[in-house]
């Protein structure tokens, strides 16, 4: 496959301090990468490369609502005051994802815009702002 410029490249400003926070985000990054590399692959038939793009966002939303279980354990138990607020953001989310990978399935939608600029935008505003947020309330508590 030939290389594509990624999508996100990680950057230390991604870092909320929170360890296994970190490690899944950075893990979430590479398949968005690799999402955007699979799409923009040349020379391959529709039909495999369409295969190849589901098998890729199914793993991507799973992995997603993966992440998304770990963070909130981590809230409910260091009780976050944010809780409510950043639960409701993975769920918007995880609705929008399982639509967009349904309307994919039927083939009624290009991911090579609309999709891959959402998914990089969310993700990288989430991360900055909503994890960090509660990366720092958990660093509080002393959460590594
Ligand atoms: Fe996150
Ligand atoms: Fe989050």
């Amino acid at each position: 496959m030939q290389e594509t410029a990624p999508l996100i490249a990680w950057d230390t400003k991604l870092e909320t301090g929170i360890h296994v926070v970190d490690e899944e985000h950075k893990f979430l990054v590479q398949n968005l990468n690799l999402l955007n590399q699979v799409v923009h692959q040349k020379g391959i038939a529709q039909e495999l490369l369409d295969d190849d793009v589901r098998a890729v966002l199914n793993n991507l939303a799973h992995y997603t609502q993966t992440h998304f279980v770990v963070e909130e354990e981590l809230m409910r138990v260091w009780q976050y005051p944010g809780f409510s607020q950043h639960q409701a953001e993975h769920n918007d989310f995880i609705r929008r994802v399982m639509s967009l990978t349904s309307a994919f399935a039927d083939g009624g939608m290009d991911i090579s815009g609309t999709m891959l600029n959402y998914l990089r935008e969310w993700l990288t505003t989430h991360i900055l702002g909503t994890d960090h947020a509660m990366g720092n309330f958990l660093k509080g508590k002393g959460q590594t």
